[in-house]
């Protein structure tokens, strides 16, 4: 793989600026910030009357914590509208999260947010090795959710040239790749994983591709699964992350010259990490909540999202703004096995050590005579489908799990193709307990 580390002359100044000069900003937008949301949005007023807290409490960062939190559940109470600081007619775009229970939540964005937000993935995308010129395959998923178009504004707004396929048809996916030769691609890791599948049926070999950088988020992975992509491909893949409820994509990206974790955009987004037993801020370094706070956003300011992300926060290394590690899983996909915490990025990596296994998975729940049973629904490479290979990557994943993380899972190898694929977003675990 080529080195992409890009001169210092492509940066934005403040990605290399000093920590003082970066906190002098952030102090400043911040009291922006809090003003903005308490003068314009009914809902932010009262939140912070309740709270006693007013913006003029703020003078350093370290006042934030007098705030209070905003929830997933806030927005859905203010449904559709109801957490705006502008007019409607200001808005140019709406998105919304479908969210797996209840209503979906809604996000809004003046012209100015939707600017700023193509400069941040437009850095996500520099950040990552792609430049002006690159042709870029953005296959997330366009409409109500934020990848497609978040991207789209983003390569484009760095001079790519824009292939909008969106998710879905996979064998199309392959086609124009092929044919298009892009150097970037942009999806989900578990749909990449798709469309490695189908180049193998098609019978091309993927490390001949165009692609040099991949830009894979909007679910968690680990590092085993991006020494997969690389060497099946022959690329970069790096680490992108986002929100829509704080934008959309783009809000932290890892660099490809070190791949050592995300750096938050912190002239934008403020970040915390907290307990999320006791709200309780903890210092850099420490794992929990992460909790942001944008800097900017004129349409939908957002004061202290709770995101059930869990990460801690690191010091700069390529940029001078800070990291966060790798996300491990949101708190509401941990599972609780028998009074064992387990998050699927944890089977993720045993599964990556099994050579008889592809990397596709689901986890799946079930109750028999009071007791949570995890069965690993895993599926066979071609090349080790006969009954004792099968059974010999079963008893090897069975061992690494309950090595590993201490846990006795029933393990069930498919055929190849035989677990549940996503265009999108891969659903990693099937609760069947029934009560
Ligand atoms: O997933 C935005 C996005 C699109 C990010 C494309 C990156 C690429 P939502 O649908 O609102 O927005 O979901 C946000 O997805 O709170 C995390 O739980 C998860 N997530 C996003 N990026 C990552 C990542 C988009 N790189 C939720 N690693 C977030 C782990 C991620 N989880």
């Amino acid at each position: 793989m080529k080195d992409l580390t890009p001169g210092k002359d492509i940066l934005d100044p403040i990605e290399i600026a000093s920590r003082d000069e970066i906190t002098a900003l952030q102090e400043k937008r911040m009291a922006w910030s809090l003003r903005h949301a308490y003068e314009n949005s009914p809902f932010y007023r009262k939140r912070f009357d309740e709270h006693g807290a007013h913006p003029g409490d703020f003078t350093t960062l370290a006042d934030l914590a007098r705030f209070p939190f905003t929830l997933k559940q806030d927005l859905r109470d203010t449904y559709p509208f109801g957490m705006f600081a502008v007019p409607r007619e200001k808005l140019v775009r709406i998105h919304a999260s479908s969210g797996t229970t209840g209503k979906p939540t809604v996000v809004g964005y003046t012209k100015n947010d939707i600017d700023i937000w193509a400069d941040m993935m437009a850095r996500s995308i520099r950040a990552s090795g792609g430049r002006s010129g690159d042709i870029a395959h953005i296959a997330y998923g366009y409409g109500l959710f934020t990848g497609g178009l978040g991207a789209h504004y983003g390569a484009e707004r760095l001079g790519c040239t824009v292939v909008p396929i969106s998710g879905g048809m996979t064998a199309r996916q392959v086609t124009l790749i092929q044919d298009f030769k892009p150097r970037i691609i942009m999806v989900t890791p578990s749909y990449m994983l798709s469309i490695l599948d189908e180049f193998h049926r098609q019978g091309l070999d993927p490390r001949e591709s165009s692609l040099e950088v991949g830009i894979f988020g909007a679910e968690p992975w680990t590092n085993a699964m991006r020494a997969e992509i690389e060497r099946a491909f022959d690329m970069h893949a790096v680490d992108i992350y986002g929100l829509s409820e704080v934008m959309g994509p783009g809000v932290a990206n890892e660099c490809v010259e070190t791949k050592d974790g995300l750096h938050v955009w912190e002239d934008h987004f403020y970040p915390e990490i907290i307990s999320p037993e006791t709200g309780e801020v903890l210092p850099d370094g420490e794992m929990g909540e992460l909790v942001f706070t944008t800097l900017t956003k004129e349409g939908l300011p957002i004061i202290r999202y709770r995101t059930r992300d869990l990460t801690r926060i690191l010091p700069g290394t390529a940029r001078s703004m800070r990291r966060i590690e790798k996300i491990t899983g949101r708190s509401d996909d941990m599972i609780i096995l028998r009074g064992v915490n387990v998050f699927p990025t944890q089977i993720e990596e045993q599964i990556l050590k099994c050579k008889g296994l592809a990397p596709h998975f689901q986890i799946e729940l079930t109750r028999k005579d009071r007791m949570d049973v995890m069965t690993v629904h895993v599926e066979c490479t071609a090349d080790r489908g006969t009954g004792e290979a099968r059974q010999a990557s079963a008893h090897e994943l069975t061992h690494h799990i309950k090595s590993v993380i201490g846990i006795s899972t029933k393990i069930e190898v498919h055929d190849p193709d035989g677990v549940a694929r996503s265009e999108g977003k891969a659903r990693r675990v099937v609760d069947n307990r029934s009560d």
